[in-house]
């Protein structure tokens, strides 16, 4: 990255923290809980007992992916927005003769460099082509195989992370990807009792809680920030009314923060609103989409907990 981009990446991201902490309920974008210890921590998270999506999801993908295959068809170009680990995604290069290439996409780069090395020398006949980006913002995909079939893997129920108002504008940046003939699969985390919602984002050993802070220190790092961590406590709650597991972290006592020439200040007791996680029903999941994606086939497991759908564009 030149000097430039690396400004202009950081006026950009105080604006967002500015802009977000600027609110009646503060809230910050959860995209920025990922630099290269965010991102490790969230592996950690998917290892817990009470983390169920990542074990469930890949026993989808690990039951379904001859015929995950199949929905694929001959030729592909693989490309997932928010890849982290790539870890259910090997899943399918180990599994599918059909991919040609792979483009891993994240927004904490460093990470995402090293996971492609491991991916290249684990998967040598694959094209493996890194792209560090924020997708929410306008990005431009490395030159590759013309005549594959664009498929886009979002694993992960990742798209519960946007606000709803948020969700039709990533859809559409998918359905122009993708083109007429390309298809999306994605992991969609269905609605459950509550209680094993909240153990698994409130977890006995304190990895969620860790994770969640690492959201103020990436940004101590980044930004010369002066969130003082220790004063700060982690909590999940479900939201019945959006449903949707809230992350907040909770000020324990009055703080005051410098954000560049900003100052903010904080009242013991308030919170920072750090991330959401949708939750769906099959029927509202394919509602929401319904404007640029038809639902094809929906794999779950046996309790019902993750799916894992294969939607082509309208
Ligand atoms: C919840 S993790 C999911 C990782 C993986 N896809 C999985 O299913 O296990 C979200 C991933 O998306 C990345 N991410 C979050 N927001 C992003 C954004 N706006 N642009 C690019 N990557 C982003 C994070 O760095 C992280 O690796």
């Amino acid at each position: 990255m030149t000097e430039t981009e690396l400004l202009s990446k950081k006026t950009s991201m105080l604006e967002e923290v500015i802009s977000g902490l600027s609110q009646q309920q503060k809230t910050l974008p959860s995209k920025f809980f990922y630099d290269e210890r965010g991102s490790k921590l969230f592996d950690d998270i998917t290892e817990l007992d009470e983390y169920y999506p990542t074990r469930t999801e890949r026993k989808i993908l690990e039951e379904n992916v001859n015929e995950i295959a199949e929905y694929l068809g001959e030729k592909i170009l693989l490309i997932e927005p928010g890849s982290g680990s790539s870890s259910k995604t090997k899943i399918l290069l180990g599994n599918m003769e059909n991919i040609c290439c792979y483009i891993p996409m994240d927004i904490s780069g460093d990470y995402l460099y090293k996971v492609a090395e491991q991916l290249r020398l684990e998967f040598p006949n694959i094209q493996i082509l890194p792209l560090s980006a924020d997708y929410t913002k306008p990005f431009e995909l490395p030159e590759s195989s013309p005549d594959a079939r664009k498929v886009v893997f979002y694993p992960g129920s990742t798209i519960g992370n946007f606000k709803m108002e948020k969700v039709e504008q990533f859809l559409k940046v998918i359905h122009d990807i993708i083109e007429d003939d390309g298809a999306f699969l994605i992991g969609a985390d269905l609605k459950k009792e509550i209680r094993v919602l909240e153990a698994a984002y409130n977890d006995s050993e304190g990895v969620t809680a860790e994770f969640n802070k690492n959201i103020l220190t990436h940004l101590n790092k980044e930004l010369g920030t002066s969130f003082n961590t220790d004063l700060f406590e982690h909590k999940s709650i479900w939201n019945e009314e959006k449903g949707r597991i809230e992350m907040h972290l909770f000020v324990k006592e009055d703080h005051v923060v410098g954000l560049g020439e900003e100052v903010i200040n904080f009242q013991k007791g308030e919170s920072i609103h750090t991330e959401n996680s949708h939750k769906y029903t099959l029927e509202g999941f394919a509602e929401m989409v319904s404007e640029w994606f038809e639902v094809e086939k929906v794999w779950t497991d046996e309790r019902d907990y993750f799916s894992l759908q294969y939607l082509e564009p309208r």
